[in-house]
């Protein structure tokens, strides 16, 4: 007799990633001839700069094919100390920066670092979605708080006051954001800071966007609380999504508990990824990353103000990310609609505001800016057709 499949309680609450639900059916059209124009994919349209593969290439050719050290190979992290001296004028100790397999290893690290069962964190409502489920895997919550336009769809200080609760041990923030590309000023950062600490919690801020601020400074939470838990990535301003490879930052005290998870986790990442970054930070490669943060610009101020005069509203402006987060009110009352109707009948690839969370979501919809100013324009062209 088949044996019948039992799961673990935990997976009902896990919900799946839109996202990729959306690429998958766009494929799947694409795969039947349609001409599907993408706004859904969180990742850079631009394959990995020419640099960095030579230096992967070069890692191979080698034999860097072996486990590395499980918070990093000593180059890299030292690599990163300097990043933080040269972006920031910030001296932190390459011994607090610990390498993971991208963000998303990072965040896992930092869940299982910081929560008990049943604890939470607070995390905005909209948010990047897997954040929640990080917490939930640990047996911990992430709590989302309702936040609109008042406060730059970010949590304050007057949030935290307000949905600290018995349990709660601390906040994860964005910034820049997704799905709304909203940036935290020093000012909100400090907010922050102030009001978690008052609670002797854990701040935790993903600043998995730097590098692609768009005529705003974007500081560095480290450059205002150095107890916060940082987030950064390859996979965005630098290209490398499927390199896996990302880091954090982290208070002297916690690394040694950090390597001790990593080494059960993941016992190190790719050893080729960690020597092809190396080379993330040439002159050379920062050229080609500096050029593609224009494009991202461009694309960004196109976009914005065609969907303003189509009638879209957008209430947090997007100084960073590659996303507008859009209000559809106008055109319809359930996004996730709205969303499968520009697929199926107009070839538009947009994900839907239940992505990111509750607050709002059929309101709204998120626009990537990933794809060529061409096929934009395209997308542009058939929602003036069907919109306008
Ligand atoms: C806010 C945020 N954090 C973390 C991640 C995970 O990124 P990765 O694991 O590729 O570094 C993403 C990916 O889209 C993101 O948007």
């Amino acid at each position: 007799m088949p044996l019948t499949p039992r799961f673990a309680s935990r997976l009902s609450d896990i919900e799946p990633f839109r996202v990729v639900e959306v690429l998958t059916r766009a494929t799947e059209l694409e795969q039947q001839g349609r001409d599907i124009v993408h706004l859904g994919a969180g990742e850079p349209d631009f394959t990995t700069a020419d640099p960095i593969v030579q230096a992967g290439r070069q890692a191979l050719a080698d034999g860097r094919t072996h486990y590395s050290q499980a918070g990093g190979i000593p180059q890299l992290r030292e690599a990163l100390s300097r990043w933080y001296q040269s972006e920031y004028g910030l001296v932190i100790d390459p011994g607090r920066i610990m390498v993971t397999p991208g963000a998303s290893g990072a965040l896992l690290l930092l869940s299982a670092l910081l929560l008990n069962p049943g604890e939470s964190m607070l995390l905005p409502d909209p948010g990047y979605p897997c954040n929640r489920h990080f917490m939930r895997l640990v047996e911990g919550r992430g709590d989302l708080v309702a936040v609109s336009a008042e406060s730059g769809f970010q949590l304050d200080s007057d949030l935290v006051g307000l949905h600290w609760s018995e349990g709660t041990v601390g906040a994860l923030v964005a910034s820049p954001a997704n799905p709304t590309g909203g940036v935290l000023n020093r000012e909100q950062l400090r907010g922050l800071s102030e009001a978690v600490r008052e609670r002797s919690g854990y701040l935790i801020v993903d600043e998995i966007y730097h590098g692609l601020g768009f005529g705003v400074e974007t500081p560095s939470v480290l450059d205002i609380d150095q107890d916060a838990y940082v987030i950064n990535s390859f996979s965005k301003y630098f290209g490398m999504t499927g390199w896996r490879l990302g880091w954090l930052v982290a208070p002297a005290a916690a690394v040694p508990e950090l390597e001790k998870l990593a080494q059960n986790l993941f016992i190190s990442m790719s050893t080729m990824a960690q020597y092809a970054a190396l080379a993330a930070f040439a002159p050379e490669t920062r050229e080609i990353l500096d050029q593609r943060r224009d494009i991202f610009a461009q694309r960004r101020d196109f976009l914005l103000s065609e969907l303003l005069k189509l009638g879209f509203e957008v209430p947090q402006c997007p100084d960073g990310a590659f996303y507008i987060y859009a209000n559809i009110k106008r055109f319809a009352n359930d996004s996730q609609q709205f969303c499968l109707d520009m697929l199926e009948q107009h070839g538009i690839a947009i994900t839907p505001g239940a992505d990111f969370g509750r607050n709002r979501a059929s309101d709204y919809v998120r626009f990537s800016y990933t794809t060529g100013m061409d096929r934009i324009e395209e997308a542009v062209a058939r929602m003036t057709r069907v919109l306008a």
